[in-house]
């Protein structure tokens, strides 16, 4: 690639161990809508915004439920979400990714989130890296969801960085199409089956080096 000036994380599943959380949280609505919600079904919400997530979940209860409804269920979800993330603390940052992002500080390259959650700064703060990076891009700044490029190239803009020179790092598929349609380059965290489409696929940011990265 051209010079590399710029990493972009996503936030959930990348930098830290929040999926389960969700899962739990979203379980527990399903249930008290009066159905079950299953692990492997969670797999579908990787990536995916608070509001379609609850789409997909009413649409595997088979259950209908007005604007107004579905508002509230999606604020519950939250309420009892943040409840869950109320107890993390900065041994739920995924193997490596402190390193990482303190790596490219000592190599003068800019860091930034690029997330779909409207809780990244409450989970930043949680775990002791809301100082750590030169921009961050949330579900509170963004209209379009992955895998619209929206969230990355808000990210690059900010940072002041052309996406040509921009990597981002991501566990979803949603995310890594995200990136390509930025036109950057994507190191996928989790399994090569699954994130065909990235450019790299490890399975922490334990097992990959800056060097590796600017090689892609
Ligand atoms: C993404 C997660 O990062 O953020 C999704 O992978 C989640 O599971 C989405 O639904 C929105 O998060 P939040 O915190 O705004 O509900
Ligand atoms: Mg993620």
């Amino acid at each position: 690639m051209k010079e590399l000036k710029a990493c972009i994380f996503d936030l959930d599943g990348v930098i830290v161990d929040t999926a389960v959380h969700h899962y739990k949280a979203w379980k527990r609505l399903a249930n008290s809508l009066g159905f079950d919600f299953t692990e492997e079904q969670n797999e579908q919400l990787k990536g995916v915004s608070r509001v379609r997530s609850l789409e997909i979940i009413l649409a595997i209860g088979g259950y209908s439920a007005t604007a107004t409804e579905q508002e509230k269920m999606a604020a519950q979800k939250n309420d009892w979400y943040l409840e869950l993330i109320g107890q993390m603390t900065p041994e739920d940052i995924l193997p490596g990714a402190k390193e990482f992002v303190e790596a490219c500080k000592a190599e003068g390259i800019k860091t930034a989130i690029g997330s779909a959650s409207k809780n990244t700064l409450t989970i930043l703060s949680k775990i002791g890296l809301d100082k750590h990076f030169d921009a961050i891009v949330d579900g509170n700044k963004v209209t379009k969801a992955k895998p619209d490029p929206e969230v990355f190239l808000n990210a690059a803009k900010e940072l002041n960085v052309d996406a040509s020179v921009c990597v981002v790092f991501e566990d979803a598929i949603a995310g890594v199409e995200a990136a390509n349609n930025a036109g950057m380059r994507c190191v996928g965290i989790g399994q090569p089956a699954v994130l065909t489409e990235a450019n790299a696929v490890v399975s922490s940011l334990a097992e990959i080096t800056l060097s590796k990265v600017k090689y892609l």
